[in-house]
């Protein structure tokens, strides 16, 4: 195991690209598939025998690794996704400790070195001061931060790494899903499970998602555009989707599976928690059965469902498929309290209304 690395002071090195050669900017972000665009600038810092070294912002380009590099084979690999917003000359961030913090939960799991916190926060304020032409402004558009940690010590035999790279990538995007903020199709699989309690499920380490690429594929030939997760053990009980926390609203009740060790600990899930609680409704963190929701929507006491995340932000659910039948949520529309949602968390975030918690963080 690693302790944490005290690098708040470390020197951030830079190495910028004229302006001459730094990229034309997307028209219309909102046009971009999610994801494919990416800055001019990166930055990177290194681990080798024991701490962190050669922090630096430099030109946005592919590694050099050796085929042997650990994470290559056994994946030893962590990452985060954040945003930041633009209001004007504004640029702000949501909750970047969370995400470093959650961050350094998943480096423990997967036996990689933490970082420090207030260290990476500095350094990707600097990334984006460098950037911050590439911070799109218009409305459902943000700059995707994409903090991520390899293991690359070239060695065959099953081990933890001896050597890490971290770096920050970002990229200009839109919305996550091609239906933009329309109600989402998601696939319920009873066949296919992405983790287990005592498992990797909580950490946010690249071979979750690369399980979950089978039953992604098979739900997309059918026309859905997520996987909703059962458990493990029993497929029975709600877990989360894809990319996104659920939440399932009951007559008056809002109700959202409990961290149980095998789903990702949601900020976005985490700030709706807090919204809706300090709204007054009755919001519980407990196990949801797929058969509770199939009744609920058969009875009409599910009235509302949504995902949350990051990308996604809040994706209202309009579809279900599960055990060969289509289940129809909120008439196939957004429910209320999602779009109140949906609109309460991009007006914070984007610095639009006020913040009483404390989330937004500006880029000085
Ligand atoms: N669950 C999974 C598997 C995710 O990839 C994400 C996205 O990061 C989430 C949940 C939502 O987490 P957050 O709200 O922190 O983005
Ligand atoms: C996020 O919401 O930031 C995610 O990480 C989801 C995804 C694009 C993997």
């Amino acid at each position: 195991m690693f302790s944490v690395t005290r690098v708040r002071f470390m020197k951030i090195n830079m190495n910028l690209l004229p302006a001459a050669d730094q990229k034309q900017k997307p028209a219309n972000v909102l046009k971009v598939p999610f994801g494919t665009e990416f800055t001019d600038h990166m930055f990177s810092m290194k681990y080798v025998e024991g701490s962190w070294n050669d922090a630096i912002i430099h030109p946005y380009g592919n590694l050099s690794l050796s085929p042997a590099a650990l994470c290559l084979h056994y994946g030893q690999g962590i990452f985060e996704g954040m945003k930041a917003y633009r209001r004007g000359d504004r640029i702000l961030l949501f909750r970047p400790d969370r995400n470093f913090i959650r961050f350094n939960e998943s480096a423990t799991r997967m036996v990689m070195p933490e970082i420090d916190v207030d260290f990476a926060i500095t350094a990707l304020k600097h990334l984006l001061k460098v950037e911050r032409d590439w911070v799109p402004e218009v409305q459902g558009s943000s700059l995707y931060i994409r903090p991520t940690m390899i293991g690359t010590q070239a060695k065959l035999g099953v081990k933890p790494s001896d050597e890490y790279l971290f770096y920050i990538i970002l990229s200009p995007v839109g919305p996550y899903f091609k239906e933009g903020f329309s109600p989402v199709k998601i696939f319920i699989s009873s066949e296919y499970v992405r983790a287990v309690r005592g498992g990797v499920g909580a950490a946010k380490t690249m071979g979750n998602y690369a399980a979950s690429l089978y039953a992604g594929t098979k739900a997309a030939e059918v026309g859905y555009s997520q996987v909703l997760w059962l458990d493990a053990l029993e497929r029975k009980y709600l877990e989360e989707v894809g990319t996104m926390n659920i939440f399932v609203k009951f007559d008056d009740e809002l109700v959202t599976p409990p961290l149980s060790g095998s789903i990702l600990s949601g900020i976005t899930r985490d700030s709706v928690l807090t919204l809706t609680r300090d709204m007054g409704l009755t919001v519980k963190e407990r196990q949801v059965s797929i058969d509770e929701v199939i009744e609920g929507l058969q009875s009409g006491k599910v009235v509302e469902m949504f995902g949350c995340g990051t990308a996604a932000i809040i994706a209202p659910v309009g579809q279900l498929w599960y055990n060969n039948n289509n289940y129809t949520v909120s008439d196939g529309n957004t429910g209320k309290l999602t779009q109140h949602l949906f609109d309460e968390l991009t007006g914070i975030q984007s610095g639009d209304l006020n913040d009483p918690y404390g989330w937004v963080v500006e880029v000085e």
